[in-house]
């Protein structure tokens, strides 16, 4: 079920970002911001090969891994598609050798912020106005100890 981000991929994720992130970007945005690190572009897909979920991770920091888009498509949440993306995404970027991981959330992601908990991040700083509307951001983060 999990795999790379494909080209054809582009526009059932630009869905689900519409839909759960309410932001549209371009499809070359995607396709630039994984061309860095082409394994942090995860897919879980459907049994019929489409994206169910996807999280998009960077490493713009040296030593960091960043979540930059987190989502899964609303028919599948609350089935362990995030928890699925969300260990891989640690795993590979403890093994691409990056000791710390940090992503943005809403203040008002209650359930998100929830989720990365559970997952040993915690709030580092608030960053006020983070969000196109206008809304504060909360940065998260957690250490990667090697091993
Ligand atoms: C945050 C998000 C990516 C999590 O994805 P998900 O697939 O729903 O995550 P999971 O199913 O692994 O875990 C979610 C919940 O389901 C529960 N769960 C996990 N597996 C389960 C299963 N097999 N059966 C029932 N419940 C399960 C988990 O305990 C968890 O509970 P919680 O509500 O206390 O967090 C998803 O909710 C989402 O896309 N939200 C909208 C976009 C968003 O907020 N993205 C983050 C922006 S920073």
């Amino acid at each position: 079920m999990l795999r790379e981000f494909e080209p054809r991929d582009l526009e059932p994720i630009a869905a689900i970002v519409e839909e759960a992130l309410h932001e549209r970007y371009e499809p070359a945005l995607y396709m630039s911001l994984s061309d860095p690190w082409r394994d942090g572009f995860l897919v879980a897909a459907d049994p019929s090969g489409r994206p169910a979920g996807f999280l998009l991770g960077v490493s713009q920091v040296e030593n960091e891994g960043r979540v930059l888009m987190f989502a899964v498509h609303r028919d599948w949440r609350s089935q362990g598609v995030g928890s699925i993306l969300m260990e891989e995404f640690l795993r590979r970027t403890r093994a691409r050798g990056l000791h710390r991981a940090t992503l943005e959330v809403r203040v008002s992601n209650a359930g998100a912020i929830r989720f990365y908990s559970r997952y040993g991040f915690s709030v580092i700083d608030l960053l006020r106005g983070y969000y196109s509307d206008g809304e504060n951001g909360y940065q998260m983060a957690r250490d990667l100890p090697p091993g």
